[in-house]
């Protein structure tokens, strides 16, 4: 089985994600049919590592053989980028047997049903990595990346979960560190606590979006946030 070729899903760049496309979302997550995403995984395992906005796969597909044990799952808004996705993890699942059973696709619009996915608590990493810019300020709205969101996403992470962010524009990276700072729930983690995880390096040219950057030698800026307690401290 060949691996799919980009050339025949290629799909216009941005898709609004406030209109209301129609999409099937379960009314809970224990509703969900998991089994159809993952079928050689028996058992009650759950989604751990969530890549939102995932376009053509490249981070799951790296991520994959690193944490064999932990599920992983792109979110993606565009039907033709998502069948791309889909695709791949098929194909590669029929040329490397035993290996990337871990990893799934998911068409859904992110900025509106995580709850409806994801238990409270049950995500260990998040990634946005090269997210839409949507530059004028009138769109802002549209970014994934604000403060109401980010409540939602301390909601299905859990405590000490990680969120990585990646972007070559400088304006996005700036509101996204300061949505996080000024979100109760959200740290930033120093310098010296990325350089010991195996995934930061990844974040720059496993996904599509990031060898485009390379090659028409773009900036790139990472911040990296913790989930914190919610529990009161004195
Ligand atoms: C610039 S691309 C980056 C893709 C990928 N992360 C990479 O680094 O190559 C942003 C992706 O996010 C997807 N996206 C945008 N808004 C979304 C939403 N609300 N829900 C799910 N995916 C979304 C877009 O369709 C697009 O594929």
């Amino acid at each position: 089985m060949a691996l799919p070729q980009k050339k025949y899903y290629r799909q216009r760049a941005h898709s609004n994600p406030i209109a209301d496309h129609c999409f099937d979302y379960p009314a809970h997550p224990d509703e969900y049919n998991w089994s159809n995403l993952y079928p050689a995984l028996h058992g009650n395992s759950e989604v751990e590592f969530l890549d939102v906005g995932c376009g053509y796969g490249g981070l799951l597909v790296t991520l994959s053989p690193m944490y064999p044990k932990q599920l992983m799952l792109g979110l993606e808004i565009r039907v033709k980028v998502s069948d791309y996705v889909n695709d791949r993890i098929q194909a590669l699942r029929v040329q490397h047997p035993e290996m990337y059973q871990n990893i799934a696709v998911l068409r859904t619009n992110a900025m509106k049903y995580l709850p409806n996915f994801f238990h409270k608590g049950q995500l260990q990493k998040m990634f946005f990595l090269y997210p839409d810019p949507h530059f004028k300020k009138a769109k802002h709205k549209w970014r994934i990346i604000n403060k109401w969101l980010l409540s939602e996403y301390a909601y299905i992470l859990a405590e000490q979960g990680i969120v990585y962010t990646i972007t070559d524009v400088k304006d996005l990276h700036e509101w996204m560190v300061v949505h996080f700072e000024e979100h109760p729930l959200f740290e930033r983690l120093s310098k010296g606590e990325l350089e010991s995880d195996p995934i930061i390096e990844k974040l720059y040219e496993s996904t599509e979006e990031g060898q485009k950057v390379t090659r028409n030698n773009g900036d790139k800026y990472v911040a990296v946030f913790r989930r914190i307690s919610d529990k009161w401290k004195d």
